[in-house]
């Protein structure tokens, strides 16, 4: 039950966090003339503050002895992944990434906490 507490304080306040960076990010997105560097900085700043989150689930995941922690896992790395080849899409003398990668990231995002976030947080509730 203590770490139903601590999950779901920490899930706010990172899941908020990362949100505020995505509004940042979607604003970015929106404007006519793309700023390469702040998008990579803001994309680098999600990535790192993903990291942190996900390390801290996958460690409750693990004390917990989670049933789901490989599947869980999985979805963090592949959001990792995603994230980063988003990034390289905005190196120098690279073609900027294609509209449709940032609402497709944004609803594996989404994906994730239904799929993954909800239930790990449903059976940290029901566990003693
Ligand atoms: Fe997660
Ligand atoms: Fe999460």
């Amino acid at each position: 039950m203590a770490h139903a507490h601590a999950y779901a304080s920490t899930n706010h306040d990172d899941h908020a966090f990362m949100e505020a960076i995505g509004a940042e990010i979607e604003s970015q997105m929106c404007r006519q003339l793309l700023n390469r560097t702040g998008l990579v900085n803001s994309l680098t700043l999600l990535r790192s503050a993903m990291k942190s989150h996900f390390r801290r689930e996958e460690s409750i995941m693990m004390a917990e002895n989670y049933p789901y922690l490989f599947q869980h896992k999985g979805s963090h790395d592949y959001i990792i992944n995603y994230v980063s080849i988003f990034i390289s899409c905005f190196a120098p003398g690279r073609e900027d990434a294609p509209a449709e990668v940032w609402p497709l990231l944004k609803n594996t995002l989404e994906t994730h906490i239904t799929k993954y976030d909800d239930p790990l947080a449903g059976y940290l509730d029901r566990s003693p």
